[in-house]
């Protein structure tokens, strides 16, 4: 019998419509002798559908039209430990069942999707899932936590400050101080916890440092104020593995039309193929494969790029993004991507490893991580009511 993965794409995110564009690419990549693909799309109201219109990318055009046609669906723990899914609501005449999963293949990007809340989610019906799992996902999109952790490991990252708008609101004077003692302008001014570009820019002065922060803050209340690389190369390396065994992909040059790679460039291959690009996802970025950094830099990338995957206990696939300081000549991770677009497969092929190959291997560290689960003890069987001394309501008090 073939292996049912439930791909699981849409969300609550900035990153919805490419999200979409994603998840359609891999599942037209899925061996379909071994996977039966179920696809479940999250409208940005976060209710579930399932169905085969889902499947075309044309049909979202007509959002409206689509979700009519498709089955709303709820996803629950049926019999023998399997998740099932079913209609929702219960349809008056008819069973609601539709059928079971026996994996599921998050594709979404950002938050929901990206950052653990839909793997907690998953955890608790004890369905396998592709990918990281809740505290690597959820350090991976916080890029305060994640600095934090790799700074702890010495890891290289660019020097920065963080608060929260609330402190900055309270307080501003100070935290000028702070950042202006800490880094030197221009810097960077971020949200900790989106993606895309979204609400990023850039200060040369404390005017503009207000202006950024109030920006950040229309996204987030946490914000991280960085070291800006005035002359660098972008380059970003694709991880896949566990915390077992991980390899690196070939290395990317990214190149933007702006000094902040925006979502225009990230998607749609900056100012020229807007048209075409939008549907593609992240491969029709402008792109240089292999990144022309010389073999010592890309094998200092692909090393540190594998290491801080594991030091998350990242799985699955992730894309890690570096910036050069050329003037330093000096490699600095900028941010770990633990759902990234079109799923890095176009790091993978120049490796010799076919978006099928690479979407077969996702599924099957899944279904080996449910393995090594299943060895753990989550409960202890013992009945502690059973027990006479916990007799009159008194608990363990005595
Ligand atoms: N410290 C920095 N110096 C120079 N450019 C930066 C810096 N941080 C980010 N950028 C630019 O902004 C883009 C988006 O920042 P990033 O941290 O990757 O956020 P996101 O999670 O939204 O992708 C980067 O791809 C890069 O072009
Ligand atoms: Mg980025």
């Amino acid at each position: 019998m073939k292996t049912r993965v439930a791909v699981i794409f849409g969300g609550v995110s900035v990153e919805h419509e490419v999200s979409v564009i994603s998840a359609l690419q891999a599942i037209q990549h899925m061996d379909d002798t071994k996977y039966e693909v179920i696809p479940l799309y999250i409208s940005k109201d976060r209710t579930w559908y399932t169905g085969e219109d889902l499947l075309d990318i044309d049909n979202y055009k007509d959002l409206k039209g689509l979700l009519q046609r498709s089955q709303k669906v709820i996803l629950s723990r049926g019999g023998n430990n399997s998740v099932e899914l079913h209609k929702d609501p219960k349809p008056r005449f008819g069973k609601s069942y539709i059928g079971e999963i026996d994996v599921a293949f998050p594709i979404i990007h950002g938050t929901f999707g990206e950052d653990g809340v839909l793997q907690g989610y998953l955890e608790l019906l004890n369905l396998p899932y592709v990918g990281c799992d809740v505290l690597s996902s959820s350090t991976g999109m916080d890029k305060v936590a994640m600095k934090h952790i790799y700074r702890d490991s010495g890891l290289p990252i660019l020097d920065y400050v963080w608060f929260y708008s609330t402190e900055w609101n309270e307080d501003q004077d100070s935290l000028v101080k702070k950042i202006e003692n800490t880094l030197s302008y221009p810097v960077i001014v971020k949200p900790a916890n989106l993606g895309s570009s979204v609400g990023i820019s850039k200060a040369a002065n404390v005017d503009e440092l207000e202006e950024a922060v109030e920006l950040a803050s229309e996204f987030t209340t946490k914000i991280v104020v960085e070291k800006m690389v005035q002359n660098m190369t972008e380059v970003n390396c694709s991880v896949l593995g566990d915390y077992e065994a991980a390899e690196a992909s070939v290395c990317e040059e990214v190149l933007g039309s702006d000094e902040i790679l925006s979502y225009e460039d990230k998607y749609t291959g900056g100012g020229a193929s807007k048209d075409s690009g939008a549907s593609k996802g992240m491969e029709s970025t402008n792109r240089v494969i292999p990144a022309e950094i010389g073999e010592e830099k890309t094998r200092e990338i692909q090393e540190i790029a594998v290491k801080s995957f594991q030091l998350l206990g990242c799985s699955g696939v992730s894309r890690i993004d570096f910036m050069i300081d050329k003037g330093e000549d000096k490699v600095y991770i900028n941010e770990i991507n633990t759902i990234p677009g079109s799923l890095s497969f176009y790091l993978w092929e120049p490796t010799g490893k076919p978006y099928k190959q690479l979407t077969d291997e996702l599924i099957q560290l899944a279904l080996k991580r449910q393995r090594e689960r299943e060895k753990l003890m989550f409960s202890i069987d013992s009945n502690l009511f059973s027990m006479s001394n916990l007799s009159g309501g008194k608990g363990s008090k005595k």
